[in-house]
């Protein structure tokens, strides 16, 4: 069975990252009373910086136990932690380190090792996080998606079995000549609730293709569908343009 989607257009970018910080800190506070943890991954990319810029203008006051947060990441680019490229030090620079102390506990891809060790020891670091699920279950993931219609680093060219392979695999994306680590889909379809957050009218066409298009099954952000989760695609006004006309096929 599959779990529930909603669809929410923001007027603006800026009013979609305070959504986003909205959704992500009632999240915490949910997981944590319920469970005494909150279990994230994060995505890279432009579309997470505003957001998490709101989340981290917020967390001071959210009443959220900093420490019981534990961060991941949907993927990551193989470099130094301290490269420009890198997915971590996005999310080091613009709210990790914006954050109360003490400070939530890091999980993040190791992108500085050769990419297929990184990946065996971030598989390592996800079974010590989720012990006795299997699969593990995140609260929250967070995704943006590439005008190619890719997601974390699961695109379109890939290898069907490397969909479906155990928690966290090494790519090589030929188009970007890039080395990366993803999270897989089984990990990722087995979340609590995946957050989109996609912005700016570049990416007006996908997001249609994805939600309404007849061949969206090519796209890797199409078969993003938690099977007991909450998918939340959270566009701006420029972003989900094209959808109006759709409504009724989604
Ligand atoms: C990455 C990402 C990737 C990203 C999309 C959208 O490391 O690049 O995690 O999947 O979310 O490429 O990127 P933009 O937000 O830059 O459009």
């Amino acid at each position: 069975m599959e779990g529930k989607r909603e669809v929410e257009i923001a007027p603006s970018a800026e009013l979609a990252a305070v959504r986003g910080a909205e959704i992500f800190l009632e999240g915490a506070r949910r997981a944590i009373r319920e469970r005494n943890r909150f279990t994230v991954a994060l995505s890279g990319g432009s579309s997470p910086a505003p957001l998490f810029r709101k989340i981290a203008g917020q967390a001071a006051a959210s009443h959220i136990e900093w420490s019981a947060v534990h961060l991941f990441w949907a993927d990551e680019r193989c470099v130094p932690p301290d490269h420009p490229d890198s997915n971590f030090r996005m999310a080091s620079e613009l709210l990790l380190s914006r954050l109360p102390a003490p400070g939530p506990v890091v999980h993040r891809i190791a992108g500085e090792l050769p990419p297929g060790e990184a990946a065996r020891r971030y598989e390592e670091e996800l079974s010590r996080t989720f012990p006795h699920t299997g699969i593990p279950v995140f609260d929250m993931i967070l995704l943006g998606v590439g005008s190619d219609g890719h997601t974390a680093s699961l695109f379109p060219e890939m290898e069907a079995w490397e969909f479906q392979e155990r928690f966290a695999i090494a790519v090589y994306v030929e188009k970007m000549a890039s080395h990366r680590v993803t999270l897989t889909l089984p990990v990722i379809n087995n979340a609590r609730h995946v957050l989109f957050l996609v912005t700016g009218a570049g990416k007006a066409d996908i997001v249609v293709e994805i939600l309404a298009g007849e061949d969206r099954a090519r796209y890797p952000a199409a078969r993003i569908a938690p099977t007991k989760g909450v998918l939340t695609w959270l566009l701006d006004a420029d972003a989900g343009r094209n959808l109006r006309h759709h409504h009724g096929k989604m």
